[in-house]
């Protein structure tokens, strides 16, 4: 019989990869929380229909990327491509946006994409919402706390931050008429991808990979020449904010993003360390999508982080992450056994702080001590006939130049506090 294989684009995490995972969304947890947001969960599946309408019909994800089926009921579900639209419903439904609100999610996300290096099929997002605050000092205090978490992460030199504004949804209809009137005269010489896309979504042109399509682009019409007066004041007033926080960005005027629902601010973080799948995180403002929803016009802005290609860029930067024990419990025999497993579960109630592993299924003093190497601990902790015998535990150092110790059990406590406190500081 064949073996049962992951779906395509569908990963496994596997335990030696899972400790950088947490420190991720640890980090993550800890920014948010310093920062008054809350955590929403939302279920994966929704009506297709609420992803289409709000990501826009003639983009990437709702043409050709969305995991749709019908339910028993012939209802058309899709599993959810993102975060935004799902967090909208549930505010609108819910009644959340009274008030302005900040809410964060983080899981799996579905898109039937090409798989390669930071591409998958299911892969995750840390995703931030916010809602009832029209002016920039909003998008200034989410791209602040963005670089509160890379600094928090060591990424913070690899990431550019790439902003734009693609102004009122007035000034953009305006704009595409003469960007799309600009690449009609040019239509033979854009690439094929283009030349489809310039009836159906020519914004999206400007992204275009291709070097002869980007060459063309150098003088089409420029979005700036556009802008309605309040989206420029935004913009403005955001760089300042940014500017006063030092907070570098480049301003890329053919950014405009892979989701029909923004407006005014848009932006991306980018890195140069991880070939064609640079993004890392990308938002901006979507201030039609809660009177969309059925809401009370209400502005919003968010963003959302792929959690795959920043562990990516971690492992790149070797900033690796390890769970190593600390201390690794052998036992000579039945006997000792049933002490240890008294021991060590006695330590874990009162020292919380610390990891305690019990070697399990026996075995000789040499192979047990192997085990415990390959554990990381930093301590192997041995109960043997003499300690059996004396009541005293014996704690032989694995890792740092320390001196093998027997120690009595009130010993033990002192050190094992020491060895909490020393463990909590990292
Ligand atoms: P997005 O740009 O489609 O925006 O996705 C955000 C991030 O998710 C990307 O920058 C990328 O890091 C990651 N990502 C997207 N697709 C994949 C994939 N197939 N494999 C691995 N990583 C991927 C959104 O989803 C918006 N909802 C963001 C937002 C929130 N805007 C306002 N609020």
């Amino acid at each position: 019989m064949s073996q049962y294989r992951a779906i395509r684009g569908m990963v496994d995490v596997l335990p030696d990869e899972t400790p950088l995972w947490q420190m991720l969304e640890q980090t993550a947890r800890d920014v948010l929380a310093a920062h008054g947001y809350a955590e929403i969960r939302t279920p994966i599946v929704e009506n297709t229909e609420l992803f289409a309408r709000s990501i826009g019909e003639v983009t990437d994800i709702v043409e050709k990327e969305m995991y749709s089926f019908p339910d028993r009921n012939d209802d058309s579900l899709s599993l959810r491509p993102e975060g935004t639209a799902s967090t909208v419903r549930a505010a609108v439904q819910h009644n959340l946006i009274q008030s302005p609100q900040r809410v964060w999610y983080m899981g799996p996300m579905f898109r039937y994409e090409r798989p390669q290096k930071g591409r998958q099929r299911q892969f995750h997002q840390l995703g931030v919402e916010t809602f009832g605050v029209a002016g920039p000092e909003q998008d200034a205090e989410l791209l602040l706390m963005c670089r509160q978490w890379w600094t928090r992460l060591g990424i913070n030199d690899e990431l550019t931050l790439e902003l734009n504004t693609i102004g009122s949804p007035e000034a953009r209809a305006s704009y595409k008429a003469a960007l799309t009137e600009y690449l009609r005269e040019r239509f033979d010489a854009l690439d094929e991808d283009s030349q489809r896309r310039l009836d159906t979504n020519p914004l999206r042109i400007l992204d275009s990979k291709s070097a002869s399509t980007q060459a063309i682009l150098d003088d089409a019409p420029s979005m700036t020449d556009h802008l309605d007066e309040e989206s420029k004041a935004h913009h403005e007033r955001l760089c300042q904010l940014l500017d006063m926080a030092g907070l570098s960005y480049s301003i890329n005027t053919r950014l405009v993003r892979g989701l029909d629902y923004y407006n005014k601010t848009v932006f991306e973080w980018t890195t140069e360390k991880l070939g064609a799948q640079a993004t890392v995180c990308g938002g901006g403002r979507y201030d039609m999508m809660v009177s969309q929803f059925g809401g009370r016009a209400t502005p919003a802005s968010g963003f959302a982080a792929g959690l795959e290609r920043l562990v990516l860029l971690m492992q790149t930067l070797n900033l690796d992450a390890t769970f190593d024990p600390d201390l690794y419990i052998v036992s000579s025999d039945e006997n000792a056994f049933g002490q240890a497993m008294l021991e060590a579960d006695r330590i874990r109630a009162e020292f919380p702080g610390l990891g305690v592993v019990q070697h399990l299924g026996g075995g000789s003093f040499k192979s047990q001590f192997k085990r415990a190497d390959k554990s990381g601990a930093a301590w192997a902790m041995v109960f043997g006939e003499e300690e059996m015998v004396s009541g005293k535990v014996t704690l032989k150092p694995l890792r740092a130049n320390e001196q093998q110790m027997t120690l009595s059990r009130e010993e033990l406590d002192t050190f094992l506090g020491q060895l909490e406190r020393l463990t909590n500081e990292y």
